[in-house]
């Protein structure tokens, strides 16, 4: 009923051949070396039998444990080396392949036109000022001159916030309010642009309800319209890098007295008449004006000493018209096929 040893041993030299991890290994080992291992309780059963018998059969299974034991041992060598041999294969590092290349990110085209007109108007001694985007009524609209029945506050061209009702807060239309925030702040003479993004319930090929536009004021003393006009030239003829005729047409703004908008000599046709410019040969380019006296007022400045200009522009239009492209929306669609054409750094 009992085996003899020398099947023991076979058994035992066939398991530790199987065993394929160091682990596998321990519990070949346990099996029959351990405290309840085949060789251990028949060591312990030798007791049960008559003295004569047990010195043979006790140094037989002394024998056939130290065996196992040596087998073992060397067993475990080969796996535990194979271990590490395994792993260091696992991380083995071949100098001889090619690198990843790494694809250089660029700055959005936006961020580069952005960034464009500021250093023209650092240039030209202009400081840059931010204001923020969600504003108080007063701030986008009251303190610029419009009054409350004004067709810009009308829901379907403003975001209102959500404040109970009161409808003080709005997404602000445009970056005017940074005009009475820096008359608050600092005193004249003083010259600022303010970039930023301004919101408006219009969406299509060349309108987005979120846009870029840059701000501009200068106050000192005897400022006027020549002013305006020498520094808005010069900022077109930079920007577009070339020498573009450049008119003003009257217009009106509640802020500015007199008003005017800006065209620019059509960068595409040169003033021939093309699709960009809807065949007239110019573009529409910006608003500005002189600062209304009540707006000076407004801002704290007296419209006695100090006379000023303000004109506001939108940055995706320019780029539009600098960079060729067609449909606004392209340049917040997050394409990187698109985007990665204007890689100019
Ligand atoms: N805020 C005006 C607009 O968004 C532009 C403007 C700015 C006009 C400053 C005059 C002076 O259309």
């Amino acid at each position: 009923m009992t085996l003899p040893v020398s099947e023991i041993e076979a058994c035992a030299l066939e398991d530790v051949d199987k065993a394929d991890t160091p682990s596998n290994l321990q519990l070949v080992r346990a099996k029959y070396l351990g405290r309840k291992g085949l060789l251990t309780v028949r060591r312990r059963a030798l007791k049960s039998l008559p003295v004569a018998s047990r010195a043979a059969l006790g140094r037989e299974i002394n024998d056939c444990a130290n065996k196992i034991s040596q087998v073992i041992e060397s067993r475990m060598a080969v796996l535990k080396q194979r271990a590490i041999d395994d792993a260091l294969r696992r991380e083995a590092l071949d100098v001889s392949l090619p690198g990843r290349r790494q694809s250089n990110g660029s700055l959005h085209p936006l961020t580069q036109v952005m960034h464009r007109i500021e250093d023209i108007f650092v240039g030209a001694g202009f400081d840059v000022v931010e204001g923020p985007e969600i504003e108080t009524d007063y701030y986008n609209f009251t303190a610029l001159n419009i009054p409350p029945d004004h067709p810009a506050r009308a829901m379907h061209d403003t975001f209102y916030l959500d404040d109970g009702g009161k409808a003080e807060l709005v997404l602000r239309t445009h970056t005017s309010p940074a005009q009475i925030r820096t008359m608050e702040a600092r005193n004249p003479p003083l010259r600022v642009i303010s970039p930023g993004r301004v919101y408006r319930r219009d969406s299509d090929m060349t309108h987005s309800p979120m846009f870029h536009q840059v701000e501009g004021l200068a106050i000192d003393r005897d400022l006027g319209l020549a002013h305006l006009k020498g520094v808005i030239g010069d900022f077109l003829n930079r920007f577009f890098e070339k020498r573009l005729a450049v008119r003003f047409r009257p217009s009106y703004f509640p802020f500015t007295e007199p008003s005017a908008e800006v065209d620019v000599q059509c960068v595409h046709c040169g003033g021939e008449g093309c699709r960009s410019c809807k065949y007239t040969g110019w573009l529409e380019v910006m608003g500005c004006g002189v600062v209304n006296p009540r707006v000076l007022r407004m801002g704290g400045v007296d419209p006695d000493a100090w006379s000023g200009y303000a004109f506001g522009f939108g940055v995706d239009r320019l780029a539009m018209l600098y960079f060729g492209v067609a449909d606004l929306r392209q340049f917040y669609a997050g394409e990187l096929d698109f985007l990665a054409q204007f890689d100019r750094l």
